[in-house]
């Protein structure tokens, strides 16, 4: 969350303050994050009523015309984390892939993103540059070994930062037993949290490691592909917070494209004047009546 009190208050001054990543974690129902990837998916997010937002790696390299394989560097990935905390003021855990490099680049990025305001990070067990999980190639997964190393470095350097540890043994196809023994040597290695990935298109994989990890920390899971799953299920298993990771930008980009489409076809914005958002929306959403109060204060 952004520590500096103006920009709390820009966030802030509509609704309640959000309850902490932290707080999240450990309720006893589960969370649901959306994604952003810039202000304005933040800004609209919170405004739905999201307690807190999933910085996500895909939307935010998709959004700035990057594939998902760490075209985008971790510099650009900050700052544009930075415009989500400060124009949402909800927690944000990070997705920061694999890390961007070795212990240290992990490191440096944990440190960069909490003085952006970031609460949490997520770190995946893939080797750098990585790719996004849904592309059918393989994955392969780093050492355990080295991995704990990347998030040992990062409990140490960035300790007040929640660190989600996310296995992609199952995105590997190296089944249930090694993404067990994984999540248990990422948990020693001081994650605070478990995110299992499962790219089937029902929940059975995740009701299996439930099944097996007696909850011995709070899980994470991403529904992309397993989506008709009832949330009730993520309830009864015990997961503490749910992903929607990418749906914001995919409703975009489905919304400009048919916006595009039309205004070629036609040679006019006529007919889709009333089918986007009114430039009163964008204004509203900025909250310019703030600005127009503090000139009244401030310019007199
Ligand atoms: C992301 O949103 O970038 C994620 C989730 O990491 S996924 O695309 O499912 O890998
Ligand atoms: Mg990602």
């Amino acid at each position: 969350m952004p520590e500096n009190e103006y920009l709390k208050n820009r966030a802030n001054d509509r609704t309640a303050p959000p309850a902490s990543l932290s707080r999240l974690l450990c309720a006893d129902s589960p969370s649901f994050l959306m994604e952003a990837h810039d202000g304005l998916s933040a800004t609209i997010a919170r405004e739905a009523g999201f307690p807190a937002l999933w910085a996500s790696g895909l939307t935010i390299s998709s959004s700035l015309g990057y594939r998902d394989c760490n075209e985008a560097s971790w510099t650009t990935v900050t700052e544009v984390v930075e415009r989500i905390v400060d124009s949402s003021g909800l927690p944000v855990l990070v997705d920061g892939d694999s890390g961007f490099g070795s212990f240290n680049n992990a490191r440096l990025l944990a440190c960069k993103l909490r003085q952006r305001g970031a609460q949490g990070l997520c770190l995946e067990d893939k080797l750098y540059p990585k790719m996004n999980s849904f592309m059918e190639r393989p994955h392969p997964l780093a050492q355990a070994r080295e991995f704990s190393g990347r998030l040992q470095a990062v409990k140490d350097t960035a300790p007040d930062l929640i660190l989600v540890a996310r296995t992609e043994a199952l995105i590997a196809g190296q089944g249930m037993d090694e993404a067990l023994t994984r999540a248990n040597t990422y948990a020693d290695a001081g994650a605070d949290a478990i995110l299992v990935h499962s790219k089937r298109r029902d929940a059975a994989e995740i009701e299996d490691f439930m099944r097996q990890w007696h909850k011995r920390l709070p899980v994470v899971v991403v529904p992309t592909t397993y989506f008709t799953t009832p949330t009730s299920l993520y309830r009864e298993m015990g997961v503490s917070v749910v992903i929607w990771a990418n749906h914001s930008l995919r409703a975009a980009a489905a919304a400009m494209r048919r916006a595009c489409a039309e205004i070629k076809a036609e040679e006019s914005v006529a007919s889709v004047e009333a089918t986007i958002a009114p430039l009163a929306d964008l204004f509203d959403l900025m909250d310019y009546d703030e600005l127009a109060e503090a000139e009244r204060r401030y310019l007199g």
